[in-house]
């Protein structure tokens, strides 16, 4: 990674002239100190861009786009703020900050990977145009693939030989080692062999156009369908997108991107002319690509296989791109569909519909969550109603809030005021324990009610595991005077004593990692709170018990009534502060056994 000075910086900014700058793309007047001219960022008749060569920044008043030459250059080109910088000091003539050795080796490695891989696959698209390709040409045609289609995304073919791969490379003075770190081929007990044999070739360019990676499908029901390139230096299956080099300027054209899984959806949709559309190759989202996609647009379509497999992947897809601040909006697709099966079968105009009704995602997760339960049923429709109160808590926009909840209360034909209600009821106990979402299926009731195993104590357990998730209830734990020796379980001692000093062990870790993997606490905070502090009170009155026992027996001491006294009136204490914790509970719902009387 090049590291810039904050000098070298400096000096490249103040070696650009921005007039200059913006000038060579935009058509520019000056004004008065100002200089004019249409927005590059909008469309706009009336010039309301203005660059300030004074204060060396542009501005647009009409739609609000400003800044320096570098987030001119990161604006308009589409750079990062590295790349964007790397370009302005060479306009200025500015050497790039030398760096060292190893990144320079690390370079040079680079760019030699990529040029065997770019030889490979002239290699790969070569057999498949030549006689030997026949059979892999003819299975491409079956599936819609036109030779554009193949040039444009630059396919190939393997042959079943062991060696043509290797062959060619040499014939070209690469060497094996090279071919090797590329994750070309393999090497075997018998020396190297190809990795890819009777497969068609789906090259991975990365946004530059450079050939990162390979994967290779098999013509038949054979498995595995595809293999691919291992990791290598270049490329990190994390990192990347399939087909970003051919979407990359559609993209930034129709300001959004579809997400398919597969490289045969990738190129179907991109053949009925959806060219924006990008593969994130069967794998988990990752947040690196979400970060890649949003230098480009904020509005990503999710279109999955319509299976359970896709489901799961576009609920976790999601919420990463949410994560990164994208609009997110999901195509669906009936079970047994794939973009790919449904593009076939459907003409430019059906699927260009299909995306256009993407639904938002909350609207996708109401429904789903509707359409999983029978709401015709009673009981159905109060669970469904329950899961739908959860998503629509989990919205930060009041408006939007509003809006889902009238949407959600039509679909699932209840009462809109009842809806809201109950939005409200959660969103009320959301902000006091701000825990991690707990999924209905995760959920143990009736472990959580009993008595736990083998002298355990689930009370002690379930507070550590909340303060594990939310460290900052450890202090409201010790600002009611609970401590590590008021807990009775050693390891749980252990670990609230750590937690408490902000040191750590191997034991300590277990155990932890023990409480992570356990299932997460059903109740409140302050339910497990005051359950423990019921039973802390509950050993007090028991200890005074035994003391006003003790006193009123001892003869010899004679104790004082101010004595006997200040027992009783300990004790009255105690019990007021038990009725109160109570009759709180009371007022906030059933308190869950599990406390003072567990034991
Ligand atoms: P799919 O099984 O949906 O494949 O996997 P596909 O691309 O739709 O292929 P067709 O239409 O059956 O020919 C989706 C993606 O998951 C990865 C590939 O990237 C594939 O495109 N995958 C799948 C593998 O890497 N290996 C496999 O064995 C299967
Ligand atoms: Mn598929």
């Amino acid at each position: 990674m090049l590291q810039f000075t904050d000098e070298w910086l400096e000096k490249v900014q103040s070696s650009t002239d921005i007039v200059a700058l913006i000038g060579k793309r935009v058509a520019l007047k000056q004004s008065g100190k100002n200089y004019v001219g249409l927005c590059p960022f909008h469309e706009e008749k009336t010039p309301s861009f203005s660059v300030n060569p004074e204060k060396q920044f542009f501005y647009c008043f009409g739609c609000g786009t400003g800044g320096n030459a570098f987030n001119f250059l990161m604006k308009m080109d589409n750079l990062s703020f590295p790349e964007a910088a790397v370009r302005l000091a060479e306009l200025a003539g500015i050497p790039i900050p030398s760096t060292s050795p190893r990144y320079e080796q690390e370079i040079r490695q680079k760019r030699e990977l990529y040029h065997i891989n770019h030889l490979a696959a002239q290699y790969y698209y070569g057999t498949l145009v030549s006689p030997r390709g026949f059979k892999a040409r003819e299975y491409l045609i079956k599936r819609n693939i036109s030779g554009q289609l193949v040039r444009q995304f630059f396919l190939g073919f393997a042959t079943s030989e062991w060696h043509g791969l290797i062959n060619f490379l040499k014939s070209k003075g690469v060497e094996i080692e090279k071919a090797l770190e590329a994750g070309l081929i393999i090497e075997g007990q018998k020396g190297p062999y190809d990795r890819f044999r009777n497969r068609i070739i789906f090259p991975i360019l990365d946004h530059q156009g450079r050939f990162l990676a390979f994967g290779g499908r098999v013509f038949d029901q054979s498995h595995p369908k595809y293999i691919n390139s291992p990791e290598t230096p270049i490329y990190q299956k994390a990192n990347n997108l399939y087909g970003f080099n051919l979407a990359k300027e559609n993209i930034i054209k129709e300001d959004s991107v579809v997400i398919v899984e597969g490289y045969t959806d990738c190129i179907a949709l991109f053949a009925k002319g959806i060219q924006n559309v990008v593969a994130s190759l069967g794998t988990a989202f990752t947040e690196n690509q979400a970060r890649l996609l949003a230098r480009f647009t904020n509005n990503v379509i999710i279109a999955f296989d319509g299976d359970v497999a896709g489901e799961q992947a576009i609920g976790r897809g999601l919420e990463i791109l949410k994560g990164q601040g994208l609009n997110v909006k999901v195509a669906v697709l009936s079970p047994g569909d794939d973009p790919d099966t449904f593009a076939k079968r459907s003409t430019k105009g059906e699927v260009q519909e299909w995306l256009r009704n993407a639904k938002p995602y909350t609207q996708y997760l109401i429904e789903k969550a509707v359409f999983a339960n029978d709401i015709d049923s009673l009981e159905g429709k109060l669970l469904a109603s329950k899961e739908v109160v959860r998503i629509i808590v989990s919205l930060d926009n009041a408006i939007e809030r509003q809006e889902y909840i009238s949407f959600a209360s039509d679909l699932l034909a209840i009462d809109k005021q009842s809806l809201s209600i109950e939005v409200a009821k959660l969103e009320e106990i959301d902000k006091k324990r701000n825990f991690p979402h707990i999924l209905s299926q995760n959920r143990h009731t009736k472990e959580d009610r009993d008595v736990v195993e083998s002298g355990e104590n689930l009370l002690e357990r379930r507070i550590l595991q909340w303060i594990l998730a939310k460290p900052a209830l450890l202090d409201e734990l010790l600002n009611i005077g609970i401590s590590w020796e008021d807990f009775e379980n050693h390891k749980y001692q252990h670990l609230l004593r750590l937690l408490i000093r902000g040191t750590w062990d191997q034991q300590g870790e277990l155990i932890a990692e023990e409480l992570y993997h356990d299932n997460q606490p059903l109740s409140d905070w302050e339910n497990y709170l005051d359950n423990f502090q019921l039973r802390l009170y509950a050993k007090e009155l028991l200890k005074i018990e035994e003391k006003l026992i003790s006193l009123e027996k001892d003869i010899e001491i004679l104790p004082t009534k101010r004595e006997i006294f200040q027992v009783i009136y300990e004790y009255y204490g105690i019990r007021k502060r038990i009725f109160l914790l109570n009759e709180r509970n009371i007022n906030e719902g059933p308190l869950e056994r599990g406390g003072i009387d567990e034991r």
